[in-house]
């Protein structure tokens, strides 16, 4: 399978990028961010989460920055779902889309959503009965399909039957999350073809995280086999300031950079794109992650 003509880049950074920054992210910063990012193309921008603040406090304020986006014409702005609760908040701020999210590893299901794996399935069929009945598209996340924190090695095959399960179940797309950034591009190809025979190209998408910074040579690894979706946060966001040697999700600017050099459309300005990264990460104190900003910036300067 040739490398795809086009790809469809979800923007991740405004929900999985700052879901864990320490301090408090203004509104104002969340909503500018959201804004720049469709103003540089971007088509596919995931917002916040719909989930318990007591366990993200960071996504808490989801409802009033979908209040306050300035929403475009033909950019979907999703946001996390996992449960009945967040469905049902989701769709009281006029959301076109969610995503609910599981783990190929036991161990990481119990720490991130508190339940095992089959209990998050179950857990989920009302939520994609009730968008159905809505009309809202539902996405499915699938973490640590490289490795868990927690349990180590994680079976290629107990992430294909985990997509499947989420695609028999309704959702259109299977996102593969590398959580902690452990994969390398063999094996991400290899972990990535392997559900793609099962549920389809069309539905697969890779997300990885940038921590052994090996997410772009996996990216390349996976559009080698026709992955034509792909997830990033502008500026690398994702990273925990004081978790030592954490850093952050595949950066957007990365991606866009080496994209635009294979002569791969996305649709995306990269000027702009690498202006919105340096707005929010100047709100947070700091600067872009992304190499490809900090040469933008280095040459500009
Ligand atoms: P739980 O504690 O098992 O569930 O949480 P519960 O039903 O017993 O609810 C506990 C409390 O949360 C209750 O409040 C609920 O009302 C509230 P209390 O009575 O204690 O005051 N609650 C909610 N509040 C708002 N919105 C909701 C909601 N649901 C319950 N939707 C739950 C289960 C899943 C909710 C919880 O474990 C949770 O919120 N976890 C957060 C998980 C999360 O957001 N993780 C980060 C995103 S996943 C990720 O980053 C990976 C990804 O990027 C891919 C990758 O890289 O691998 C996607
Ligand atoms: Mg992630």
């Amino acid at each position: 399978m040739a490398r795809p003509q086009s790809v469809r880049i979800v923007e991740v950074g405004p929900r999985d990028g700052l879901q864990n920054e320490p301090g408090v992210v203004p509104l104002a910063a969340k909503v500018a961010l959201i804004d720049a990012l469709a103003d540089a193309g971007l088509k596919v921008i995931e917002s916040g989460s719909f989930v318990s603040p007591k366990w993200v406090p960071q996504m808490a304020d989801t409802a009033a920055v979908l209040a306050e986006i300035d929403r475009r014409e033909g950019v979907r702005y999703p946001v996390l779902a996992p449960n009945l609760k967040g469905l049902e908040l989701a769709l009281a701020s006029g959301v076109e889309e969610v995503a609910v999210f599981t783990a190929a590893s036991e161990a990481f299901a119990a720490k991130n959503i508190n339940c095992t794996i089959a209990e998050s399935l179950e857990r989920f069929t009302p939520v994609l009965d009730l968008a159905r009945a809505r009309g809202i598209a539902v996405r499915g996340y699938v973490s640590c399909v490289l490795g868990c924190p927690y349990q180590g090695e994680v079976p290629v095959a107990k992430v294909v039957e985990v997509s499947e399960a989420l695609v028999a179940m309704g959702c259109y797309e299977v996102s593969l999350g590398d959580t902690i950034g452990v994969g390398t591009p063999a094996k991400a190809r290899a972990m990535a073809q392997a559900v793609a025979d099962h549920i389809g190209l069309a539905r697969t998408a890779i997300h990885f995280h940038d921590t052994y910074g090996q997410a772009l040579a996996n990216v390349l690894a996976c559009l080698d086999i026709g992955v034509a979706t792909v997830d990033a946060a502008v500026a690398g966001l994702g990273g925990c300031p004081y978790a030592k040697g954490a850093s952050g999700n595949l950066a957007t600017e990365d991606l866009v950079y080496m994209l635009n050099g294979l002569g791969i459309e996305t649709g995306v300005d990269l000027d702009r794109l690498a202006a919105a990264g340096r707005a929010i990460t100047a709100a947070l104190g700091r600067t872009p992650a992304s190499k490809v900003a900090q040469a933008m910036a280095a040459k500009a300067a």
